[in-house]
């Protein structure tokens, strides 16, 4: 190759490694800062194909299981407890300096077969020998648990109650609620114990009475001495929600008033499935999934959040192309997350970054 034409590419090269280089940061990185954690849900199963992993290596500095970490999971038949579907995501983690959270011992769904069947007056020692065997394998490796999932009963379901209608629930009443708190702290006295739900950001009558349910439910609790530490409040947030920030602020207020923590646990950004389908509509549906994860994120971290994950990084593996109320009735791709399938970085993740900058 003549000289000439290798000093051409030589310089080009330069260029391209000082754009990389004034590139911003990993998320991760920017939230540091701050003193703000940030991460993401990921799949063990796919760990292994690169345009997968290799963004949650830079970008997460905290994962958690979307699955591997759920009741059939860890206890599949009853008594053999087992981290083989978890132990991928913890070694990744350790790989990549990555804290993992713990999601979920204690929800209504994912149970296996052998927990459906069981008659209701065993279910208080099958829930409590679930906490302490899990935790007993978990100790020592992961600081954070979503003890409880979605205990709260949506407004719209269940006009009349505070609790979902669960198998717990039935068997326990509230007391399951306890029953699993109290049972963890004594497996596990280190780890953040955290109750996690989800419809609990948006500006509107069915948001504000569950807010209000969670609130109840938590009060009772505290007064009851159950060892609740912390709120995850998922933020699977439906754009045609509306959404202002002074009742989530004065909700997120009231929360550390009660002296928890809040979290945001499961961000994503749900379009209405009959959203824009044309090439020319991305920039616009882009921006306003960036506008609203930016606005609950930003609420939060005023509020004291200090705590963000979003459910999946990149937007063709998103749980909500699944998800039916979401999913899109043509089959194309939600655009529910911060980056795209080839790892670029979209509207959404400029947003989470100036939220973690306080801009
Ligand atoms: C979802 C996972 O993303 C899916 O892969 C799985 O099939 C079903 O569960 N709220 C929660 C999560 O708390 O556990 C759910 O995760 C998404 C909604």
């Amino acid at each position: 190759m003549p000289i000439r034409r290798r000093a051409v590419l030589g310089a080009s090269l330069l260029a391209a490694r000082r754009a990389a280089a004034q590139e911003l940061p990993p998320l991760r990185e920017i939230a540091a800062r701050r003193g703000i954690g940030f991460g993401t849900a990921i799949h063990a199963r796919l760990l292994g194909e690169a345009a997968y992993a290799a963004p949650i290596a830079r970008e997460a500095a905290l994962l958690v299981p979307e699955g591997e970490a759920k009741w059939d999971s860890l206890q599949p038949r009853e008594g053999r407890f087992t981290l083989e579907e978890l132990e991928p995501i913890l070694r990744f983690a350790d790989r990549n300096a990555q804290a993992v959270r713990g999601h979920t011992l204690v929800w209504h769904t994912a149970l296996p077969a052998w927990v459906w069947q069981a008659p209701a007056p065993r279910l208080r020692g099958i829930l409590e020998a679930h906490v302490a065997g899990v935790l007993a394998l978990t100790r020592g490796r992961i600081a954070d648990w979503d003890v409880v999932n979605e205990p709260i009963a949506d407004p719209d379901v269940l006009p009349h109650q505070d609790l979902r209608d669960s198998i717990w629930a039935r068997a326990m009443g509230e007391g399951y609620l306890d029953l699993a708190f109290r049972t963890a702290r004594a497996a596990d006295p280190a780890a953040r114990l955290v109750l996690n739900d989800y419809g609990l950001e948006a500006s509107w009558p069915r948001a504000d009475e569950k807010r209000a349910r969670l609130l109840r439910v938590l009060r009772g609790m505290l007064g009851r001495g159950a060892p609740v530490q912390a709120v995850g409040i998922q933020a699977h947030m439906p754009l045609d929600q509306p959404f202002a920030p002074s009742p989530f602020a004065a909700f997120l207020r009231q929360l550390r008033a009660m002296g928890l923590d809040v979290l945001l646990t499961e961000l994503d950004v749900i379009e209405p499935a009959g959203a824009p389908l044309r090439e020319e509509d991305i920039p616009a549906r882009d921006a306003a999934v960036a506008a609203r994860a930016h606005a609950v994120v930003s609420t939060a971290l005023a509020e004291g959040c200090r705590t963000v994950l979003t459910w999946g990084l990149a937007d063709p593996w998103s749980w909500l192309n699944l998800w039916p109320p979401a999913r899109r009735p043509d089959g194309a791709e939600v655009r529910a997350l911060p980056l795209d399938g080839a790892g670029r970085r979209k509207p959404m993740w400029h947003a989470l970054a100036r939220a973690f900058e306080g801009r």
